[in-house]
């Protein structure tokens, strides 16, 4: 059961309503403002709500709000006046101070009751919602701190720089691999089977920019799940068929796995690009642990990497004149570039079929 402060220095009046209010409430008595404002200090966080008179010996109605006001009580207990007062003015009065409703004397007990019941349903509610927001808030306020010195900890970088010497090492090893293809393949023909090798780091800001062009918010676990080009090599050969006799030698080794293929010699691309491209997965050896980290390899002809320099240097050019009689001509060196690759090829097979 809620507590209910009932204020009036006519003994009268408190019995009233005490007999009337006892059925719901444990009732409690003051018979002026003093002995209300003490009733407060021990109960106010039990009173569900004040009955009060305005015309009290030592304190009246009015000290009684403005000291409830005070204290920050008014906000959280509903104060409902009850005065034989009738002039309009000071019922306006008592609502601006902030009271909740105002009875007339001579009261009628059931207009009474149903307006305390009001009062006390309305202020219960507002006090559950406002313990609810606070809580919000104070929830808020953690995951906040908790965000806080999670960025904090992104920005020394730990994680983020180990990730990046995983993929530096990463990029090492398939470096690795291939000049040993290379060392051996010019044993056995003679001849290396690529030119040379251009191997990146793809930048924080790329990192970043790529992440948030996906949606996605810059984690170090997003970077290594969801990015598959952080670390790039692109290995330049001198001939078409090098290129599929190199990534068949280098995909077969047992310790890389194969996440995905595009040919884009056999199936070029629009606008005339050819490469081929595999994203594998190759493992790295840390003190602690052996982990896998994703590397996209491209494989592409001299001519080919001549050419994707140029048409790159297009599609970063903003604003550029007969931009569609350039992708044109661009298609067109492509096609030459193709037949003047398998030209060369076809040269390169007779000159070694005549050393033999
Ligand atoms: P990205 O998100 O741009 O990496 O593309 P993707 O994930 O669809 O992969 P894709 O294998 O198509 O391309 C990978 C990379 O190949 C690109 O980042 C470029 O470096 C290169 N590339 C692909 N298409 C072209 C092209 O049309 N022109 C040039 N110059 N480079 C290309
Ligand atoms: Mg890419």
């Amino acid at each position: 059961m809620q507590r209910i402060l009932v204020v009036d220095d006519a003994p009268v009046n408190r019995e009233l309503l005490k007999d009337m209010l006892e059925v719901d409430y444990i009732v409690e008595l003051a018979e002026n403002g003093e002995e209300a404002v003490s009733k407060l200090q021990v109960y106010q966080y039990e009173i569900a709500a004040i009955l009060l008179d305005l015309q009290m010996p030592k304190m009246d109605g009015f000290a009684v709000v403005e000291e409830m006001e005070r204290c920050g009580w008014l906000s959280n207990i509903p104060v409902l006046v009850i005065s034989g007062e009738q002039a309009t003015e000071t019922e306006n009065r008592c609502f601006e101070m902030g009271v909740s409703d105002f009875i007339h004397k001579p009261f009628d007990m059931t207009i009474v009751r149903n307006r305390i019941k009001n009062a006390v349903e309305l202020f219960n509610y507002k006090n559950k919602l406002e313990q609810q927001v606070e809580r919000q808030t104070q929830r808020l306020h953690r995951q906040y701190r908790i965000i806080q010195m999670q960025s904090e900890k992104l920005k020394e970088g730990r994680p983020f720089n180990d990730l990046m010497m995983q993929y530096q090492s990463a990029i090492m090893e398939v470096e690795t691999k291939l000049r040993i293809l290379n060392a051996e393949f010019s044993m056995q023909y003679n001849r290396n089977p690529f030119e040379s090798i251009k191997s990146r780091l793809k930048s924080p800001e790329s990192i970043y920019e790529k992440l948030t062009r996906k949606g996605l918010p810059a984690t170090v676990e997003n970077i290594k799940e969801k990015l598959a080009d952080v670390a790039g090599v692109r290995v330049i050969c001198s001939f078409p068929d090098d290129i599929y006799r190199l990534v068949e030698l280098f995909i077969r080794q047992d310790d890389i796995i194969l996440l995905k293929k595009k040919d884009y010699i056999k199936s070029p691309k629009s606008n005339g690009y050819r490469s081929l491209h595999i994203i594998i997965e190759i493992p790295i050896f840390l003190s602690s642990e052996k982990i896998y980290r994703k590397v996209e390899v491209q494989f592409r002809t001299i001519a080919m990497d001549f050419w994707a320099s140029l048409e790159h240097k297009l599609k970063y050019k903003k604003d550029v004149q007969n931009a569609e009689e350039i992708v044109k001509k661009l298609k067109a060196c492509a096609d030459s570039i193709e037949m003047l690759d398998y030209q060369m090829q076809e040269v390169r097979n007779e000159i070694d079929r005549a050393k033999e």
